[in-house]
């Protein structure tokens, strides 16, 4: 199958994939970073892994997701493109899943629970190396995180809640961040120490 198949594969069956200016920025900023060990929270079915993977040749992947049949139709696709040696899939809420890992990663791709995010944050923080790269995907979510919706909007929390991840991410001190007006709004952090 090749990349396109499998994003049509996945939009066929309502299975959420990163949209196409999201992977071309992905890709590159891989390519760039040349990462060796990347974190990624949210795998589906192993598209934007597949993509991280093939920017970064050296790279192994521990990737996180909570939906079992997903994480299935992952393996098998990480397999079909030869590349199962260099993933590690951890199944189950990434809630649980986070705090306990350990290690060090110089690339983390957060694209997991949309409303979860700032509760991550300070794991990833511990978990990426200074000078790593920290990309979110869906911070402006659907364009309700700039224009907060009324309080009775089906998505009012999850837009609460990643705009204040969004303000921690972009006032602190510790990432450089540079938001991309792209898909459904992209960070690309480098952290300084
Ligand atoms: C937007 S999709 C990921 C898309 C994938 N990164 C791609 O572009 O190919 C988000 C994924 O996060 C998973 N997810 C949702 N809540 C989760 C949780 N609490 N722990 C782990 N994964 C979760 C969903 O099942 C879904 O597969």
């Amino acid at each position: 199958m090749t990349l396109e198949e499998l994003k049509q594969y996945a939009r066929q069956r309502y299975i959420p994939v990163m949209l196409d200016d999201t992977r071309r920025l992905l890709f590159q900023t891989v390519q760039r970073c040349a990462p060796r060990r990347i974190l990624e929270i949210g795998t589906a079915i192993g598209y934007s892994g597949i993509v991280m993977l093939s920017a970064s040749p050296q790279a192994v992947l521990n990737t996180v997701e909570l939906n079992e049949t997903s994480a299935a139709l992952a393996r098998s696709n990480f397999e079909e493109w030869g590349m199962s040696q260099r993933v590690n899939i951890f199944v189950g809420d990434a809630r649980e899943i986070v705090p306990q890992l350990t290690g060090s990663y110089d690339f983390i791709f957060l694209d997991g629970p949309k409303g979860q995010y700032e509760h991550f944050f300070p794991y990833l923080c511990d978990l990426l190396c200074s000078g790593g790269t920290l990309v979110c995907d869906n911070v402006l979510y659907k364009g309700l995180v700039e224009h907060l919706p009324d309080k009775r909007h089906k998505h009012i929390t999850v837009a609460r809640n990643m705009r204040a991840f969004l303000d921690e991410l972009m006032s602190g001190d510790r990432f450089d961040t540079q938001l991309h007006r792209i898909g459904d709004g992209v960070t690309v952090s480098v952290k300084k120490y």
